[in-house]
């Protein structure tokens, strides 16, 4: 998609986007229309239920005394109320309404919105990222689609007052939004073409950014002790891997001194079969993305190298694929983790945590990060309690769960806070080792928080729990349906809100 901005002027041909604000108020550039269509804009909203609510768009064709090919009205709700969530959302659904329509490109007009906090040109910034956002594909397996079946809409010129400012805004949204691809690539990828080994190789188009990335092979990683990674990984005949990605854009401090990074940990099981512990048939393939929390990680790594993020970041990921075979982790199988904790495997299905535990030590152990966060599509049972409007969120820090919660609401990428608490440590107690990977029937999301919890010493943490947000079955206004790369967008305004300071 290209997108580009520039200052208003009047729109003679072809497609043009005008907002209405609700009670039916057209804004400057639609009033203009209307007068050189001689009210007809007017006439086709009075005809219609049309009243510039957000989410409403209304399409008049060809419109008398024109030569536009095709006026598109956006709702955009009480002008003084427009935030950059409900922009973002018009510019999903207005590219979503005119991708197949025909036309190869659009303009867009984006007049100020009265009394709103929200500038002409920062609004039209979130319009056009939400456009780009919604536009994402993913058809590199697809041969014979049909070339009608096909988006037309190739660029959308957005016309505001302070183009210049909008264009440096959506610049670095333009960043992120190549974060989010990535993501959504790798989530949806086949297990066949991606798994630890190719998924490693991928992360190393990073360089290029100015990230520093290390592959850490299963020789290096049994050396390092990681007994727990490498047990749910010993099934496969593709071998493990963890990749250790870092930006370090925070100015040096005194005397060169370079700051604490912070740390996002993502689990990467490329294909979950359940192992020994087999999961059924029905719905298995959804385990591609179970390496969701990894692919979040490395999309994020990509988003804040992208716009030059000046803040320390490390991201790791454990890559594995939890398979069943002869030489698979069994059922009691007890495991070493790297920390020196011994785990009875009684279920080889809860194999995420496993991972996650070296991966979340070895972060902690290396890097001695002000932070830790972890993303991993971890339980079904986070599915049950919240659906797939919200993430859980667990974690050991009010300041750092408070600043994900605001993070996620201004994002519209929400998360939920539930319980950690030493009664449940109860439910983990084995009888043969430190501890099981398993708890009871009940609390499963906060069981297995409460494992990790085990692995990340007192470092501020939180875990997200993205397995009911990391794939979508139906669209949504930025986001097509399929990955979602929730969490990208999320974390990078986490960074940007609160550590780059
Ligand atoms: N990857 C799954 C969790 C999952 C389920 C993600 C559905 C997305 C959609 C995880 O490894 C798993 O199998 N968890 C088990 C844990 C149980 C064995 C304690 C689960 O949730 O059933
Ligand atoms: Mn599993
Ligand atoms: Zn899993």
């Amino acid at each position: 998609m290209k997108i580009t901005f520039s200052n208003p002027a009047a729109v003679k041909t072809g497609v043009v986007v005008v907002g209405v604000n609700e009670g039916r108020k057209l804004s400057d550039s639609a009033a203009a229309l209307d007068k050189e269509s001689g009210g007809i804009l007017s006439r086709a909203i009075k005809a219609s239920t049309f009243k510039g609510k957000t989410g409403q768009s209304l399409t008049v064709m060809a419109p008398g005394g024109t030569r536009l090919d095709q006026v598109f009205l956006v709702g955009l709700g009480v002008a003084k109320e427009l935030t950059a969530k409900e922009a973002l959302k018009a510019g999903g659904k207005t590219y979503a309404a005119l991708a197949t329509a025909g036309a190869s490109a659009i303009t867009v007009c984006m007049d100020t919105q009265e009394g709103s906090a929200l500038s002409a040109a920062d609004a039209a910034a979130e319009f056009a990222f939400g456009a780009l956002l919604r536009s994402y594909r993913f058809d590199k397996y697809r041969t014979q689609e049909k070339a009608e079946d096909k988006p037309t809409l190739k660029a959308i010129k957005i016309q505001c007052p302070g183009s210049a400012k909008a264009k440096t805004a959506f610049a670095a949204k333009d960043q992120v939004a190549a974060g989010v691809f990535l993501t959504r690539d790798l989530v949806s990828e086949p297990p066949n073409i991606l798994y630890p080994e190719s998924l490693a190789r991928r992360t190393k188009e990073l360089v290029k950014l100015g990230i520093k990335v290390e592959v850490l092979t299963e020789p290096q990683m049994k050396k390092l002790g990681m007994g727990a990674l490498l047990g749910v990984g010993q099934g496969s005949i593709r071998e493990s891997r963890m990749v250790v990605m870092q930006w370090n854009g925070a100015p040096k401090g005194k005397g060169g001194k370079t700051d604490a990074p912070i740390a996002f940990v993502g689990k990467g099981v490329t294909f979950d079969t359940g192992g020994i512990s087999l999961k059924p048939a029905a719905g298995m393939e959804d385990m591609k993305w179970d390496m969701g929390g990894s692919a979040v990680v490395i999309g994020l790594m990509k988003a804040l190298a992208g716009r030059k993020a000046k803040t320390n970041v490390v991201g790791v990921v454990g890559l594995v694929e939890n398979m069943p075979g002869g030489n698979a982790q069994r059922p009691s199988d007890i495991v070493t983790a790297m920390d020196g904790q011994t785990i009875e495997v009684l279920n080889t299905d809860a194999e995420g945590r496993l991972v996650l535990a070296d991966a979340l030590h070895y972060t902690n152990k290396r890097f001695k990060p002000k932070f830790m966060v972890n993303l991993a599509t971890l339980t079904g049972a986070i599915i049950v309690a919240l659906g797939d409007e919200h993430a859980g969120l667990f974690s050991n820090d009010d300041q750092l769960s408070e600043r994900l919660t605001a993070a996620g609401i201004s994002v519209g990428e929400k998360v939920w806070r539930l319980p950690l608490n030493e009664a449940y440590n109860e439910l983990l107690k084995s009888d043969a080792a430190d501890m099981k990977n398993i708890g009871g029937r009940g609390a499963g999301s906060i069981t297995a928080a409460q494992f990790l919890q085990r692995f990340v010493g007192k470092t501020p943490w939180a875990h997200l729990d993205i397995a009911g947000v990391t794939w979508s079955a139906k669209d949504a206004p930025t986001v097509p349906k399929g990955g979602t790369a929730f969490g990208v967008r999320l974390l990078n305004q986490l960074v940007a809100d609160n550590y780059e300071k």
